[in-house]
């Protein structure tokens, strides 16, 4: 099974850039192509939030537009820069929205023996999140429906620092009580997370935990305490998760590879038609 990740794509209405310069729609554009004629077997993409940079209703349904060339389910999650009613609107046919008794869009959806579980914990109109006890509860309910079932927890904001100041301010609150929980759960392989818009990887309840990066802009890597807020434009790139059934333990393994998005030269061989390698 295999799930490509983006997020943070930041769809602006047609004909205006992210921040000034950053034309989102073109990135996200060349991360769809990418995908969309890679012999990569992708099963379904996820995209963790900010699909869109003010959550307008002109903005997702540019998003849509963009993303129309992917051929497999689309499974997406909002993010801070996201807005819940907007986005439940413009993306119902795509998701089963708001599983849990709040007024997040969480959502549980199955791909083949692999659960994928949308957990929505973005606050309206801040910038961190926070996961809730109705979320709580709500994971705790998904995953004892099905104890067994190979999980995957996706939410925008990280539930831990990666020594980002400026990013760390905003992470997601109540990391310690999904810790608890997630203890209690190993049948979820690993949270997989966006907001940071770089590859960070870390662990998380003895699972692993990561951040993808952005197709479009990367937050700048600056570990100084009181770096200002910034981005650059590096090489763009998502996520690919790979479950594996029969690796790993009872409940398999996830892999995670981080894709740059790209023509690059090659594929040069490492041997010849003889089997010797090349020189
Ligand atoms: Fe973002
Ligand atoms: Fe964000």
């Amino acid at each position: 099974m295999y799930i490509a990740q983006l997020t943070d794509t930041h769809i602006r209405p047609k004909g205006h850039v992210a921040y000034g310069l950053v034309d989102t729609a073109a990135f996200l554009a060349r991360a769809v192509d990418f995908i969309a004629r890679s012999a990569l077997p992708i099963d379904a993409v996820i995209v963790t939030g900010d699909l869109t940079d003010f959550g307008t209703a002109e903005e997702y349904a540019h998003f849509l537009e963009l993303i129309a060339p992917l051929a497999v389910p689309v499974l997406p999650l909002p993010g801070n820069h996201d807005e819940r009613a907007a986005m439940a609107l413009a993306l119902a046919h795509m998701a089963p929205f708001g599983q849990t008794q709040g007024d997040d869009l969480s959502y549980a959806a199955d791909l083949g023996p692999l659960r994928l579980i949308m957990l929505d914990a973005t606050v309206p109109g801040a910038p961190h999140g926070a996961v809730l006890p109705v979320h709580l509860a709500w994971l705790e309910g998904v995953l004892a429906s099905a104890p067994d079932r190979p999980a995957l927890l996706a939410l925008h904001h990280p539930p831990f620092l990666t020594g980002i100041r400026h990013m760390d301010v905003q992470n997601c609150q109540g990391a310690s009580e999904l810790e608890a929980l997630l203890m209690r759960w190993p049948n979820v392989l690993a949270v997989v997370c966006g907001h940071v818009h770089r590859s960070v990887h870390t662990s998380l309840a003895g699972r692993g935990a990561s951040i993808a990066p952005s197709p479009a802009h990367a937050v700048t890597l600056d570990l100084a305490p009181h770096a200002p807020p910034s981005f650059h434009l590096e090489p763009p790139g998502f996520h690919l998760h790979c479950w594996q059934a029969t690796e790993g333990g009872p409940h398999g393994r996830l892999v995670t590879h981080l894709v740059p998005i790209g023509a690059f030269p090659g594929p040069h061989p490492f041997f010849d038609a003889s089997g010797r390698p090349v020189e």
